[in-house]
């Protein structure tokens, strides 16, 4: 693919700093449940948090390529790192740049472009999950106040982000409104009646922290209502057509990963006198490794100029996030059995590549969801790239 001089610079840059100061722990936060909190400082250094927002609040004000090509990178690294990147630029931010007021923007964005501060974004519940419009997490307005009461659960980054983008039902108990009585809340740990709750035990994105939080009574000002009243559910889905394009592309790095740790070791691996990448049940799946990521590439980066074109991303979104996250499951799978026993122990990378690909396939909306958004668009109109 051509790449601009920026998008190279951009793409040199974040490879040089996953080599440098990501890729050698990274087994190692896997191992311990661990993330590396000044890793998210020195991404906000080098402008990492605020690749799409625009410079005049203090972001990069890059175009989605660069940001996706830096995600790869800082993905095929460290999975549990892009999450926190591509939650941070994808999600809270863009809220408040798209929905939120001026005030808003000075008080928050600006510094989330710096990197001074870390987002989160929750809209998940216990019992609200591909159903996320039965949240029930409520809001009743008390004075200059809104009062929440409920509990989110998967907040990815939750044990220590600064600003979470909450949703939450402003609609009242007795007259209930659907997608249309939820609302959007920028909250601060700082808040009385905030409780970080369970972290969660995962299965792979060990070092990434995900946990639930619990609103006791929790007093937000009514400052920090997002947009209009009522239209917070709507804003989130509008977020997450961003959301999937960086998970496409955390999908991608891990796929991509995969696939060159194979190749390494299939050329020094040697059995039955020769080295395993001359046999063709081998040279098969690498191929076969290379061309699913060439194309989830492909289609996650014509749909990153659609959305700079300023044209809806949804249906494409769906489908890069549903290709990649589907991608990497498939890769990662064959690159252990390529690694044969050594693909199943801690020894080689792959086996934390592939318990890190299962989760593309579920957060930011299941495969089945993105199944179903893709299939809503098709019926509706005819689109093509
Ligand atoms: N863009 C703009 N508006 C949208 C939209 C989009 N992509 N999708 C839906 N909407 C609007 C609809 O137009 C509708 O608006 P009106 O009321 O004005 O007509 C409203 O939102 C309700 O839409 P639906 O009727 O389609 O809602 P639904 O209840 O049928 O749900 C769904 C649709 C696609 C299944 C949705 O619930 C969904 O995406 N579920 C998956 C949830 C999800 O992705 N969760 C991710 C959690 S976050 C996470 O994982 C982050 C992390 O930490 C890594």
């Amino acid at each position: 693919m051509h790449l601009t001089e920026t998008q190279a610079e951009i793409k040199e840059l974040a490879r040089n700093f996953a080599a440098a100061e990501i890729a050698p722990h990274a087994a190692q936060w896997d191992r311990e449940a661990h993330f590396p909190i000044e890793v998210a400082r020195r991404m906000g250094e080098l402008g990492f948090l605020g690749m799409l927002i625009p410079e005049e609040y203090d972001g990069l004000g890059l175009d989605t390529t660069s940001y996706l090509i830096a995600l790869e990178a800082i993905a095929a690294a460290d999975a549990s790192t892009a999450v926190l990147m591509s939650v941070h630029n994808s999600l809270p931010t863009q809220m408040l740049l798209n929905f939120g007021s001026e005030a808003q923007k000075e008080r928050w964005l600006k510094p989330m472009a710096r990197g001074e501060m870390v987002g989160a974004f929750s809209l998940s519940e216990p019992e609200a999950g591909s159903d996320a419009s039965a949240l029930r997490c409520q809001a009743v307005r008390d004075g200059g106040d809104w009062v929440l009461t409920g509990t989110k659960s998967w907040v990815t980054s939750g044990s220590f982000a600064d600003v979470i983008m909450v949703m939450a039902r402003t609609d009242a108990p007795d007259a209930r409104r659907g997608s249309r009585g939820i609302s959007a809340f920028i909250v601060t740990r700082d808040l009385p009646g905030f409780h970080v709750g369970t972290k969660e035990d995962k299965m792979g994105l060990r070092a990434s922290p995900t946990v639930q939080l619990t609103f006791d009574g929790m007093r937000v000002p009514a400052a920090n209502l997002l947009g209009e009243e009522g239209q917070g559910f709507v804003y989130a889905m509008r977020s997450l057509d961003n959301g999937r394009l960086g998970i496409a592309a955390q999908a991608i790095g891990i796929a991509q990963a995969a696939l060159d740790a194979s190749l390494d070791y299939a050329a020094e691996r040697k059995q039955f006198g020769r080295p395993i990448r001359e046999f063709e049940a081998i040279q098969f799946k690498l191929a076969d490794m290379g061309a699913r990521i060439a194309a989830a590439r492909a289609l996650l980066h014509a749909t990153a100029a659609q959305k700079d074109r300023g044209e809806s991303t949804t249906l494409h979104g769906s489908m890069s996030k549903l290709l990649a996250s589907e991608t990497a499951m498939w890769v990662t799978t064959q690159a252990v059995q390529i690694f044969g026993g050594y693909g199943y122990v801690k020894d080689y990378p792959v086996e934390r590549l592939f318990r890190d690909a299962k989760v593309t396939e579920i957060y930011e909306g299941t495969s089945e969801i993105q199944r179903i958004v893709i299939a809503r668009e098709l019926y509706n109109s005819h689109h093509s790239i």
